[in-house]
């Protein structure tokens, strides 16, 4: 990690000339930072302000806040929506009499035993509380480390949150964990924006690498966000005489070992038509002879979890059986039914049974 020391040096001179003054920062007081680090979870600093205040000034110690009612403490949150932040405060204002004598916790783990309090909170009360070596990871620190070190590991999977975590813990100034976590949040909301970040005014501009590639905006990169294309089938449902032919699904792919009508996949819709055009099409069919439609298409729009596949199934009739058709498997009709298909393939068999009397020459 070369630029690891320069990396913290950086964001703390920064920080020190462009630090918002906000009232949580003038203070050492555990609850108080605790308080403002719920209160901010889903509420923009802004509006946070105000309930801040009020909320401080009525409910000024744990122990306070642990004697009222709950109906009361919700009154005082009312309009911040997200109501189990309050009840889950409260009730660990509770825990915190009952379980710790009165004192907030002093250590990681036992400020993360708090009803409430995940991974990030913790470390923000630990590290600005008691200056403890913990280093926060939210929105603003995925952003700046992602965009810093280019990584695109997406920060919405397993992966991401211990590789994150990781990285945030490594570059953690150790001396200054407080003002380090704080510098590194207040560059996220300042000038590491998630759109049109200020690159040029920005203390990293020079040693970051997304800014030096140009692609800022690229990270950080999320897994949820991904448009899943679409996919094309085109099955060709030939038959020669008694005979048709199918193919194994590779392991590496959906349906992998089941078996199949002979496919070409395309990156978009084709009618039989555009379908005949392509290279795929006519080097599978072009020895096969006189080709003849035996059916209409049967398209099936098909969903799987997170797919969907666009299927039609085009049922031909071939002259003869071309070395193209080597790869697959030849096998008579009344075979079929030994082979394992997906339910897609088994809705063309069901199309097929409930239009055999309009068309009753095949599968009969
Ligand atoms: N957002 C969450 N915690 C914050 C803090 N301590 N200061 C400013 N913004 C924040
Ligand atoms: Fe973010 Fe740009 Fe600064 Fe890199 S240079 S940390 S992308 S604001």
């Amino acid at each position: 990690m070369p630029n690891k020391k320069d990396f913290a040096f950086r964001i703390e001179r920064w920080f020190e000339e462009n630090r918002r003054p906000l009232p949580w920062r003038e203070t050492a007081d555990p609850y108080r930072i605790w308080v403002s680090e719920i209160i901010l979870q889903q509420t923009r600093v802004a509006q946070g302000l105000e309930y801040y205040y009020r909320f401080i000034d009525r409910f000024p110690t744990v122990r306070s806040l642990a004697e009222a009612d709950e109906d009361e403490v919700l009154k005082y949150w009312e309009g911040l929506g997200y109501y189990s932040r309050a009840r889950n405060l409260h009730a660990a204002a509770r825990q915190v009499m009952g379980q710790f004598g009165g004192e907030i916790p002093d250590s990681y783990e036992g400020i993360r035993s708090l009803k409430g309090v995940g991974d990030y909170t913790a470390a923000a009360i630990a590290s600005f509380a008691y200056g403890l070596p913990c280093a926060v990871v939210d929105g603003n620190v995925y952003r700046v480390l992602s965009r810093f070190f280019a990584v695109d590991t997406p920060i919405d999977t397993t992966e991401g949150h211990k590789l994150f975590a990781a990285l945030a813990d490594e570059m953690l100034d150790r001396q200054a964990p407080a003002l380090y976590n704080q510098a590194i949040m207040e560059l996220g909301a300042l000038q590491c924006l998630p759109r049109s970040p200020q690159c040029v005014a920005c203390p990293l501009f020079l040693l970051c690498e997304a800014a030096a590639a140009g692609k800022a905006e690229s990270f950080p990169v999320k897994a949820g966000k991904t448009v899943v294309r679409p996919r094309y089938f085109n099955y060709l449902v030939l038959h020669c005489g008694e005979d048709v032919f199918l193919s194994r699904r590779s392991e590496k792919d959906i349906w992998r070992n089941l078996y199949e009508f002979v496919l070409i996949e395309s990156n978009r819709a084709l009618t039989f038509e555009a379908l005949q055009q392509t290279e795929a099409y006519r080097s599978l069919l072009g020895e096969a002879g006189r080709v003849q439609v035996v059916r209409p298409p049967f398209s099936h729009r098909h969903l799987l979890s997170h797919r969907v596949i666009h299927a039609t199934f085009h049922t031909l009739e071939i002259e003869k059986v071309p070395e193209s058709l080597s790869p697959y498997i030849r096998l008579k009709q009344g075979e079929l039914g030994r082979y394992a298909f997906a339910r897609l393939t088994g809705l063309y068999f069901d199309w097929l049974a409930s239009s055999a009397s309009s068309f009753p020459r095949l599968f009969e």
